[in-house]
């Protein structure tokens, strides 16, 4: 019989949730402990407090089993755990680019005096690099069981929308630790993964949290220099999503994260590039990451390329023009606005005077609280009905299957911009709408485009054959 350890999961957000329920799931005895009694609530009742496919029957199956329980208590989760995981909120710091770890400090200056016993404490949140450190030093200090109460890290690669899957069937595991004692802790609770042969990288504290900011980094550098080629492309005549495919195709390059549009957003990748800048610069290797900014300003360009073709298509000027908005969640399948572009858009379009009617399939409730100011319609035909200009700025599965000539009808004016590069161009305008996209060649629009339109603002740069 397989040693089980006894699990806590402290902070129960959007990671904290996921991890807990996925834990259970595996077959693990796991206590679930957040601050905010209402979520605790919720999460006992077998409620979801945010959208995740598939992540809903896992809570439900745990509860129901009897493994996975939830408690506001720190004395309890310190009486119950025999490793405890650190799944609290690492934000941007309000007006700064470094994190904020106050959430972090108060988790552990709570829990630490409370350890009396041997155990492991496993850090996944992401943190600027040298936490770890601090923090393993915290604990022996406040712990009463002192040195028998060891700190491990073990970042999380999930992604939103694909929480389930990336937990239970992960492409890596990274196990920072400081002795075997950490490590075997690791290996007893991803062995059914190890056994299934997953990628199991043991390295020390800093690599660990190397790892997790690096990959962010990374993956938002793709993106964004695509959409730099993406911005070359719209000015040359190229087309960046055949460029995307080209170099996909180059297994030392690979497709992943390599669509153009309209960039990242999310709470992850925007605060992991500028919290990563600001360690280094704090390091002294300010310059090691100097790329990183580049990386942010061309992501945010994107968002005012994008206003650029909506007002385009509204004929020069957006004030007094009614906008529809396809999507609002920062990526499909989640309900997560934080740091949307597709909101900041939106957003900004109103601001700039127009009437913006936006609907998302899961993250209106979450927009409405943060833009009240907006229309909220309850179809993507609602979203297109006496619209001039319909954008389209989160790829979610229905608004890639919509009907063109359904929405046709609705709309006043059939303008649409694809922010996303999904739609079919042809099938658009054959249906008679004029059809522009972020990072395509000025040369494949019709010439009614700029009729319609009343010239484009960027009418008059050179045209070349893509
Ligand atoms: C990201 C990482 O992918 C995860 O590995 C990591 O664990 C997570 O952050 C985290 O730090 O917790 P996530 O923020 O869920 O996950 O989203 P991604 O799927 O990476 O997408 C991020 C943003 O990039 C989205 O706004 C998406 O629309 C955009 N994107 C993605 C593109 O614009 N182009 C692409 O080709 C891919």
């Amino acid at each position: 019989m397989r040693f089980r350890p006894k699990l806590t999961v402290l902070g129960t957000g959007y990671l904290g949730a996921a991890h807990a329920a996925c834990l259970a799931e595996m077959g693990f005895d796991v206590l679930g402990v957040d601050t905010d009694p209402a979520r605790i609530g919720a999460l006992g009742r077998g409620e979801l407090p945010f959208f995740e496919p598939g992540l809903q029957p896992l809570l439900r199956r745990g509860l129901d089993s009897g493994r996975l329980r939830f408690t506001t208590s720190y004395e309890q989760a310190a009486a119950f755990g025999q490793i405890h995981f650190v799944c609290v909120g690492t934000p941007q710091l309000p007006g700064a680019d470094g994190a904020d770890l106050s959430q972090l400090r108060k988790c552990v200056t709570t829990l630490a005096p409370m350890l009396d016993s041997a155990c492991i404490v496993v850090g996944k949140s992401t943190v600027p690099v040298g936490t770890a450190t601090a923090m393993a030093d915290q604990l022996a200090r406040l712990a009463p069981a002192g040195s028998a109460v060891e700190l491990a890290w073990n970042p999380e690669f999930l992604r939103e929308g694909r929480a389930v899957e990336d937990t239970l069937r992960p492409d890596r595991i990274v196990a920072g630790v400081r002795s075997r004692r950490g490590e075997e802790a690791l290996r007893q609770v991803y062995w059914q993964q190890i056994e299934a042969g997953t990628p199991f990288f043991v390295t020390g504290l800093a690599t660990a949290e190397l790892a997790k900011v690096a990959a962010n980094s990374f993956l938002a550098t793709k993106i964004s220099f695509i959409n730099a080629v993406a911005e070359v492309c719209e000015t040359v005549g190229g087309d960046s999503v055949l460029l995307s495919r080209i170099l996909g195709a180059d297994p030392r390059i690979g497709p992943g994260s390599l669509w153009p549009g309209l960039g990242f957003g999310g709470a992850c990748l925007p605060k992991d590039i500028r919290g990563f800048g600001a360690r280094a610069a704090e390091l002294g290797a300010a310059e090691s990451l100097r790329i990183l900014k580049e990386v942010d300003a061309i992501n945010l360009r994107c968002r005012g390329r994008m206003i650029g073709l909506a007002r385009d298509l509204a004929g020069g000027s957006l004030t007094g023009r009614a906008i529809g908005v396809l999507g609002v969640s920062f990526k499909p399948d989640s309900d997560d606005v934080r740091d949307s572009p597709a909101l900041a858009v939106a957003k900004a379009i109103h601001d700039l005077g127009a009437t913006v009617t936006v609907y998302d399939p899961a993250a209106m409730g979450k927009a409405r609280e943060i833009c009240p100011e907006l229309q909220y319609a309850a179809s993507a035909v609602g979203a297109a009905a006496e619209a001039d200009v319909l954008l389209l700025l989160t790829e979610w599965r229905e608004f890639c299957d919509a009907d063109p000539r359904v929405l046709g009808k609705a709309a006043a004016q059939r303008n649409i911009a694809d922010g996303r590069n999904v739609l079919d161009p042809d099938l658009w305008r054959a249906a008679g709408w004029c059809y522009r996209a972020l990072g395509q060649p000025w040369s494949r629009q019709p010439t009614h485009c700029e009729t319609d339109s009343g010239g484009s603002a960027r009418g008059g740069l050179p045209i070349v054959s893509g």
